[in-house]
């Protein structure tokens, strides 16, 4: 029997490239047993790539993988299995028509007769659910569900293989405070039964907390390799981004109430299945309006439904006094911009270019330059975008479906940027982004607010939410909770109001 703290994993100067340019440089990365080892660096630095070669996805150009101290050639998801890895892409993998437990136990359903045996599989799953706690129910359609459940999912597909290592990358970037900590525990859980982790998340906070080792890639090529002792924020994000950045903003502020004209009324806004109820605010010219709140407690709901995505039962959306009967068509045409949650699906088109991905949005104001579209505005316009938000490779023609994780989303935020926008709505606007962009985007969501754009944030990011709101309205079971618009706001608060632990105002009154 082997030891824990031996080497299950060892990758050995693997090579990468796509079309010529290099993503992996001679990286060297090793895994022991029982061992979490978190993986970080900037977005584009190769870490997915790297965990796709791991685990046969992609193949590499040059180097060795061994497994337990023998040489292995991955490159199928069977050879994973038989080995005893499993991996959290970070790209969902979930399948929206089927249920949860069909995703969980997909190409691996208990059979009967020849059949799949749906009573135990839902059985399966229902155990699974219950021994981690998670707020799903192994029947309901995944199309149903929030990209945080979602995410949840295949973290439960990835626990059900009983697997010696469990591959994550940025198993939390969609989760809340409470599905993160009940993910932790399960981590240490695993850690303890002798189970490695490579654990990808650009949260620092949670590497600090869970991990043995560090490794840190920068552009492609191992930056250090730290022991736990040595795994220091600031020393982290120097090596990840060779300079220092502010951590300590959004630990609190004081709110405030704008007193510019109100843009945004909305009056006792209420959807069709419950999903948020009586929901009544305004938002001012100029203002960053924050919406706290756990998993499902209807924020994304909320804002898709004032966007004009998903319909609405009964309440009234008005922008600048005038009553709007939102769709995505007419709300876009009002200046509105909308940044979903969940880009992949609702966000781009991976397979076209960057160029023709905010090309598609704005051809109006293309048009506007001339009679036809013309492809040198177009082109104008894309690099314009490229470079106010930091899009790397700086390539107008790259398929967004190719750009690393953070870089999709930053195409999407920077579409809208090309805009006369009133309105930003903006969900989860840096799930996936490294702290150096981080900050970029908050600087610039800043700037928009100063130009006089409303920007409705939402976000699971207590330490986000907090730096770039002027005032945060915390949600809970489809109900505005909370208010926070005068006093000094720490995340102790915004979380105590999201789960409950406030006294309502709807109860107080
Ligand atoms: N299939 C592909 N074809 C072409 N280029 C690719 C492909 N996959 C990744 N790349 C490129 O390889 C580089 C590294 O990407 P990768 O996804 O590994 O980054 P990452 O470290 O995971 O970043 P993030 O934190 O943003 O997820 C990027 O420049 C990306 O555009
Ligand atoms: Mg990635």
């Amino acid at each position: 029997m082997s030891e824990k703290g031996e080497t299950i994993l060892e990758a050995k100067e693997i090579f990468k490239a796509f079309s010529g340019v290099p993503v992996l440089q001679g990286v060297h990365f090793d895994v022991r047993k029982g061992e979490v080892h978190a993986l970080m660096g900037e977005n584009g630095a190769g870490k997915s790539t790297l965990i796709k070669i791991i685990t046969g996805v992609y193949s590499k150009d040059r180097g060795s993988i061994f497994w337990e101290g023998k040489e292995v050639e991955i490159n199928s998801y069977k050879d994973c299995q038989r080995l005893g890895i499993a991996c959290i892409y970070q790209e969902l993998s979930v399948i929206p028509p089927l249920t949860v437990a069909q995703n969980v136990y997909l190409g691996r359903e208990p059979k009967k007769g020849g059949l799949i045996d749906y009573k135990k599989m839902n059985e399966m799953t229902a155990e699974l659910i219950a021994r981690y706690d998670f707020p799903l129910k192994p029947e309901t359609i995944v199309a149903n569900l929030g990209i945080g459940q979602r995410q949840l999912i295949e973290i439960l597909k990835g626990l059900s293989c009983n697997s010696r290592l469990l591959i994550m990358d940025e198993p939390t970037a969609s989760l809340s405070g409470k599905e993160a900590e009940s993910l932790f525990s399960i981590i240490n859980t695993l850690r303890k039964n002798g189970v490695s982790i490579i654990y990808i998340s650009h949260r620092l906070e949670e590497v600090y907390r869970l991990a043995d080792r560090l490794t840190v890639l920068r552009d492609g090529k191992n930056a250090a390799v730290l022991d736990q002792a040595d795994i220091q924020p600031l020393r982290v994000i120097e090596l990840m981004i060779g300079k220092t950045v502010d951590e300590s903003a959004g630990s609190s502020k004081q709110m405030r109430v704008s007193k510019n004209e109100v843009r945004l009324d909305v009056r006792g806004l209420t959807d069709e299945t419950g999903r948020f109820r009586d929901i009544s605010f305004t938002a001012h010219k100029g203002e960053i309006l924050g919406f706290g709140g756990l998993i499902g407690a209807g924020r994304t709901e909320l804002v898709r439904a004032i966007y004009g995505i998903d319909k609405f039962k009964s309440g009234e959306v008005y922008l600048d006094g005038k009553k709007l009967n939102p769709s995505p068509k007419r709300s876009i045409k009002a200046g509105f911009g909308f940044v979903p949650e969940d880009r992949r699906q609702q966000g781009f088109i991976p397979l076209l270019s960057i160029e023709k991905n905010v090309a598609l949005t704005n051809y109006d104001i293309v048009k506007r330059n001339g009679a036809a579209i013309s492809d040198a505005s177009e082109l104008a316009m894309c690099k314009e975008a490229i470079k106010k938000i930091d899009i790397r490779p700086a390539d107008p023609e790259k398929a967004v479906g190719l750009l690393s994780g953070g870089n999709q989303q930053k195409v999407v935020l920077g579409k809208w940027l090309m805009r006369d926008l009133k309105v930003l709505i903006i969900d989860e606007p840096t799930a996936g982004i490294d702290v150096g962009a981080k900050n970029e985007i908050y600087e610039l969501l800043e700037s928009l607010a100063k130009q006089g754009v409303t920007v409705l944030l939402v976000s699971s990011d207590l330490q986000e939410l907090i730096r770039v709101s002027h005032r945060i309205l915390v949600m809970r079971k489809g109900s505005i909770v909370k208010e926070f618009d005068k006093e000094t706001v720490t995340q102790a608060m915004v979380l105590a109001a999201a789960q409950g632990l406030e006294e309502s105002k709807e109860a107080a009154s």
